[in-house]
């Protein structure tokens, strides 16, 4: 009989590699609503090119009954394949084999894609689903952590880190999301927690659900540890395509550009009615940033969470544009401790990435409140004034309205290195705002005065046409120019095609000491 080298055998591993913990454990894998890892990386990526790494690795503890644990692969399935015909890296856990646990072989996997992504210039996306570190391998899962935790930051500002979370995620296994760049979590499937409800039940003896603590919206809207929510598995596979749209590859490249179908001259006449006569009336902010970018090309980061701050990636006649816009119809757009991390972090995303940044401003300034001071925000508010000085990347603003003391600093001005600064003629530049104003400088007039009414109106009246408009910054050079609302889009993209070439640096140094 002819020998058939061995192929048979081969293909009868690579079949059982194939099935992870078996037909039966895929099956209630479904039947909680699941994909099995290759499921979800067949969905991931564009058709048919996934390409597997490592289907053959297996642990090699012997005790604990591991010897009958053997199963190909390890639980996690690792390769490279493409999204939008672009490299990307995947690892994707298996909770069919062992309930997808992290022990040494199947961290060493997912090390060893995430060390061809550094080297090779291409993002990585890791797929969360893991009841944790493997307990019968001890140390050596803890060991397999803390190996993916330094790559994690080793590669951070170099390649996109994305983390999908299909699953639980608990205990230390948070924290490589945690290191990552984007989070996305899928309503009902995804949890993550530092320790379960149990475990807090019996130390702090609050009772709460899984999926309060630790689900989708927990993390979109509360804690601000994810980025996108969605409403189930195809869904959040769709987001990541459409976020891997606006990323470069690397640090080194720029991002991907396409040919324009928008007018890049398109006047918006209805921004011009768009803010209200009243400062004290919300408009939405939202609405000016789809109106002036490319028509549908406003991809929202962080949707639920810290609203007074939007931030999302957009283009710009066809070129990525990473937006950052205080919403006065939320919180009237004040600047508090959670909407400064949040746009800080994404800020220096931005940078590293080289994608330029537009700053739409409408901020009366930092939120007041003994919460919000022994909550730190002079720490926090700290992290986004950081965030914006070290930026190189084309810093572009529009000043819409409010642009108060600290938060007229801090929201991309010219004084600390804004490239492109103009303001519509609704624009209130100053140190604050004319009733504070009158307030304090007045005080004694005001108290002393037969009618303080009338001679408070009098005297807001006189601060606003001094200070409350934006000729005065103008004057000084502070607003490139004051420009007609509706001419908002056309300057901009003149205004980033001009900076396209934009060089700058910061000094030398091993890195900065930014205010954490
Ligand atoms: C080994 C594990 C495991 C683990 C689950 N399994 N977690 N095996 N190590 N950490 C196994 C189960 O024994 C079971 O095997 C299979 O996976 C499926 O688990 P089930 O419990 O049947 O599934 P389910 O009911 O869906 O519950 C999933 C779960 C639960 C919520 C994840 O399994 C769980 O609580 N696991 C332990 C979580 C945990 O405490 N992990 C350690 C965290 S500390 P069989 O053979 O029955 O199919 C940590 C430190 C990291 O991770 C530190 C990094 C710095």
């Amino acid at each position: 009989m002819a020998s058939d080298n061995g192929i048979q055998k081969l293909r009868r591993l690579k079949e059982e590699a194939k099935l992870g913990g078996g037909a039966d454990a895929i099956a209630k894998q479904h039947e909680k609503g699941k994909l099995s890892a290759r499921e979800r990386l067949a969905k991931l990526l564009d058709e048919g090119s996934f390409q597997e790494l490592d289907a053959l690795v297996t642990h090699h503890v012997g005790d604990y009954g591991m010897d009958e644990r053997v199963s190909l692969g390890d639980g996690v399935v690792t390769g490279y394949g493409t999204i939008h015909g672009r490299l990307t890296y995947v690892f994707a856990q298996d909770f069919t084999v062992m309930g997808g646990s992290l022990g040494q072989a199947h961290a060493a996997k997912i090390v060893k894609v995430q060390e061809l992504a550094m080297k090779n210039g291409a993002p990585i996306i890791g797929l969360n689903d893991s009841g944790g570190a493997r307990i019968q391998e001890g140390i050596l899962a803890l060991g397999g952590y803390a190996e993916i935790f330094l790559d994690n930051t080793l590669a951070s500002g170099v390649i996109p880190q994305v983390s999908v979370i299909v699953g639980p995620s608990a205990g230390g296994a948070v924290y490589s999301p945690a290191l990552t760049d984007f989070t996305f979590m899928v309503k009902d499937t995804s949890k993550m927690f530092i320790t379960g409800p149990d475990v807090i039940k019996a130390v702090t003896h609050e009772d709460v659900s899984a999926e309060d603590l630790g689900g989708a919206m927990a993390h979109n809207k509360a804690s601000g540890v994810a980025h996108f929510a969605a409403d189930d598995e195809d869904s959040c596979f769709d987001m990541v395509r459409t976020l891997f749209s606006y990323l470069p590859q690397n640090n080194l490249e720029d991002p991907p550009a396409v040919t324009p179908k928008d007018n890049p001259a398109r006047a918006e006449a209805s921004l011009d009615t768009i803010v209200p006569g009243n400062p004290n009336d919300p408009y939405d902010m939202k609405q000016v940033i789809t109106k002036v970018v490319d028509m549908g090309s406003f991809f929202e980061v962080q949707q639920h969470f810290a609203p007074n701050i939007v931030i999302g990636f957009a283009r710009l006649d066809g070129m990525v544009v990473g937006i950052v816009a205080n919403q006065p119809a939320a919180m009237a757009g004040v600047l508090d401790i959670n909407a400064s991390v949040k746009a800080a972090r994404f800020v220096r995303f931005c940078d590293a990435f080289n994608i330029p940044i537009i700053t739409f401003v409408d901020v009366p300034g930092f939120m007041p409140g003994v919460a919000q001071e022994h909550g730190g925000i002079i720490r926090h508010g700290a992290k986004l004034i950081y965030a914006y000085c070290e930026a190189t990347v084309p810093k572009l603003t529009v000043i819409t309205r409010k642009a108060y003391g600290g938060a007229y600093i801090v929201m991309s001005s010219k004084h600390i290195r804004g490239d492109f600064n103009v303001a519509w003629p609704s624009a209130e530049i100053a140190v604050m705002g004319a009733e504070g104003a009158v307030n304090i400088i007045h005080r004694k007039e005001l108290a002393a005065a037969a009618d303080p009414e009338s001679l408070r109106k009098e005297l807001v009246a006189e601060y606003k046409a001094k200070f409350a408009n934006p000729y005065t910054a103008a004057s000084w050079g502070y607003v490139d120019d004051v420009i007609e609302p509706s001419q908002t889009r056309a300057t901009l993209v003149n205004a980033l095609r001009m900076l396209q070439n934009k060089r700058d640096s910061n000094p030398p140094k091993k890195h900065g000491n930014m205010p954490l």
